[in-house]
């Protein structure tokens, strides 16, 4: 059994060298726009999606090649989702992975541009190279990605966060907006590989809810961080969410309650993996990471 560090810091790399490939060259014409892509891109995040698309991938004994598509293409939406949600029109950040957002970097424009592109860029980069692309199993990923991305998802968890600025929401509200914004795309992130290998129908139902738990946790700690968290270590500025009359968790549960919930998430997750096929050490291991992490 490999060790899930070590196993992780492998699919990182293996992450970087994928984006590194499908990224547009920096001079490439418009080189302005293709170096705020990649800057965006490729600025060091935890690569925690990829990391879960490999992840359940070995559970389901497919080769990393086959699932590099899938872990590129959803670290490009992500990518693009942080440019955005950064923008003076939604969270107007001036710091991510410890550095300027896009559009301080670069500006508004450009960075709006930057997000359209790579979204894009994730599905240009299934329709080439996903492994039987255009078979059930292949269409069945892109479906999920568009559905976890589009207003049933990320985008729509987006627009209910922005409606929600300076309103009390209640607890299933918030569970729901963090369940989009946040859940929709972890969630695929284990849902993917299991539809790429034609996984059963019961396999699918637990790798779905292991991924609903992970994802909702993800975000809670998420809004703990924003209030507990050290910002030289996450390279995001703090008490954000507030500043922004946001609700959050920590703001609605209070914080002990809202570390409470999100150990719980992890315990039902990891509950999930005693029903999927294979080796789930390093699945467990990423549902705990979300809850101890700090950054
Ligand atoms: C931050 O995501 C935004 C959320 C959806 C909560 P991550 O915490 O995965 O950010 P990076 O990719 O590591 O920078
Ligand atoms: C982000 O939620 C959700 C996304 C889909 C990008 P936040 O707005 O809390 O993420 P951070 O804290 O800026 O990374
Ligand atoms: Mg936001
Ligand atoms: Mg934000
Ligand atoms: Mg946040």
């Amino acid at each position: 059994m490999t060790d899930p560090a070590t196993e992780i810091s492998a699919w990182q790399r293996r992450v970087e060298a994928g984006l590194e490939k499908y990224l547009p060259g920096e001079h490439c014409v418009p080189a302005t726009l293709h170096r705020a892509m990649r800057y965006s891109a490729l600025a060091g995040g935890k690569r925690f999606r990829p990391l879960l698309v490999y992840a359940t991938g070995k559970t389901l004994d497919l080769e990393p090649e086959r699932l590099d598509p899938i872990a590129v293409a959803i670290e490009l939406i992500h990518a693009y989702s942080l440019i955005h949600d950064d923008l003076p029109a939604m969270d107007d950040d001036d710091l991510r992975r410890g550095r300027p957002t896009c559009h301080r970097a670069f500006d508004e424009a450009t960075a709006i541009l930057a997000g359209d592109a790579l979204q894009a860029l994730a599905f240009d980069v299934l329709a080439r190279d996903l492994p039987t692309a255009a078979s059930k199993n292949g269409l069945a990923v892109i479906h999920e990605i568009a559905q976890a991305c589009g207003s049933g998802g990320m985008a729509g968890g987006q627009a209910l966060d922005l409606g929600a600025v300076g309103r009390q929401l209640g607890e299933a509200e918030l569970r729901n907006m963090h369940r989009l914004k946040t859940g929709a795309l972890i969630r695929a992130s284990v849902t993917t590989p299991c539809l790429l290998a034609g996984a059963d129908a019961a396999t699918l139902r637990h790798a779905s809810v292991f991924g609903e738990c992970v994802g909702l946790a993800f975000q809670i700690y998420d809004d703990i961080l924003d209030v507990a968290g050290n910002s030289a270590v996450t390279g995001k500025s703090t008490q954000a969410d507030a500043a922004l009359d946001k609700p959050t968790f920590v703001s609605i549960l209070g914080m002990d309650e809202s570390h409470k919930e999100a150990r719980d998430l992890r315990d039902q997750a990891i509950r999930c993996l005693e029903h999927m096929p294979g080796d789930t050490t390093t699945l467990a291991w990423l549902a705990d990471y979300v809850v101890s992490r700090d950054r």
